[in-house]
């Protein structure tokens, strides 16, 4: 049987999402899914379409969305590609952008879906090591053909100042993939780079501030050379019909996105008071999540102890991450739960 599966493939490890548990009684706080509700637009849409629609492929261009994100950055639309999740992007990007000899480069820690995404190209992998504070200094003469920069970062939490990505983009001879899944939860965004350089790409998704990680949407700005060359790469229909009309209402009601990330920020602000005042130290978090590191009895104990209380976070195994916790920030009664719960743990 090992002789169907290409060799790269039987030797690598797959990319592991968070559990989904199902059942009555779970706090789900581990995919950094947003627990507001989205947009009325959406459930909307959702009652007027007509099944017969269905029966016909979706436009492969993505058109009419496009359209509503061009006018949104400003950009044009032949500077935008849509995928199904940014997820989709940035394994098109390894396609698109890498040689075979070619390499992909990202921050260690950050998202775990990059080194994954290389081995399956069977393309060799250059991380930077973060430092003790998770910020970074890039190695003397540093290449890469794909830099994914994921901003704010995950899973710590954390924004690198715009002036420093822009300063690693102007020295960097490959494609700078700003991975901007948790921007809006965030100060400030890169993406006028998009525009301004010819080897950036800034990437977003509806998954975390738009409530939307079920239907799969997100989308990447960029010069129009590097958004073609995705374009000639994709599945022919990689959008559904049905997420493109959900995308393009959700994109148009910027005022619900803002409302329920302001909230996410103020429960982000008490529970970081709440964890803070329990003896943890708190990342200074620009995202929907908390990166936290507990002192006793160990990230992994609680997070052993937590999920036996139907309480999932998020424990990522290896050295950079072992003694960390990433908690999704949910809404305020989950959180009162979780403290709950902690003070039972640490027996405060
Ligand atoms: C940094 C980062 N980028 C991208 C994604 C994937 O987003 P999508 O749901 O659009 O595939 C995630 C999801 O957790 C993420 O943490």
């Amino acid at each position: 049987m090992k002789k169907l599966i290409r060799k790269s493939v039987q030797a690598m490890s797959g990319y592991v999402p968070g559990e989904q548990p199902k059942g009555e009684g779970i706090i789900k706080l581990n995919t950094n899914e947003n627990p507001w509700l989205c947009t009325p637009e959406v459930r909307d849409i959702l009652n007027e379409i007509d099944v017969m629609e269905l029966a016909k492929y979706p436009d492969p261009l993505c058109m009419e969305v496009r359209r509503v994100i061009s006018e949104k950055h400003e950009v044009g639309p032949a500077n935008i590609f849509a995928g199904n999740g940014s997820d989709e992007i940035l394994a098109l990007c390894v396609r698109a952008f890498c040689e075979r000899d070619g390499s992909v480069g990202y921050f260690d820690p950050s998202y775990s879906l990059y080194p994954v995404l290389a081995r399956i190209e069977e393309i060799a992998v250059k991380p930077v090591a973060l430092d003790e504070n998770y910020e970074w200094q890039m190695p003397e003469g540093y290449e890469a053909s794909v830099f994914f920069l994921t901003n704010p970062n995950a899973p710590t939490g954390m924004l690198f100042p715009k002036k420093k990505v822009e300063t690693f983009i102007q020295a960097f001879p490959g494609v700078v993939v700003i991975d901007e899944a948790y921007v809006d939860f965030a100060r400030e965004s890169c993406m006028e780079f998009a525009t301004k350089y010819d080897n950036v790409l800034v990437a977003r998704t509806l998954s975390k501030s738009y409530a939307l990680a079920g239907i799969r949407f997100g989308y990447c700005v960029g010069a129009k050379a590097l958004i073609d060359a995705l374009h000639k790469i994709k599945d022919s229909y990689n959008v559904s019909r049905l997420t493109q009309e959900l995308a393009r209402v959700a994109l148009l009601d910027e005022e619900t996105m803002q409302a329920i990330t302001a909230a996410v920020k103020g429960t982000r602000s008490l529970i970081t008071e709440e964890l803070t005042a329990l003896g943890f130290k708190v990342y200074p978090s620009e995202t929907n999540f908390v990166w936290v590191k507990p002192t006793f009895p160990g990230a992994k104990k609680i997070y052993d102890e937590l999920r036996a209380r139907n309480i999932f976070v998020r424990w990522f195994d290896g050295p950079r991450t072992k003694d960390c916790l990433r908690i999704t920030v949910g809404t305020n009664e989950q959180m009162i739960t979780l403290v709950e719960n902690l003070e039972e743990i640490l027996g405060k």
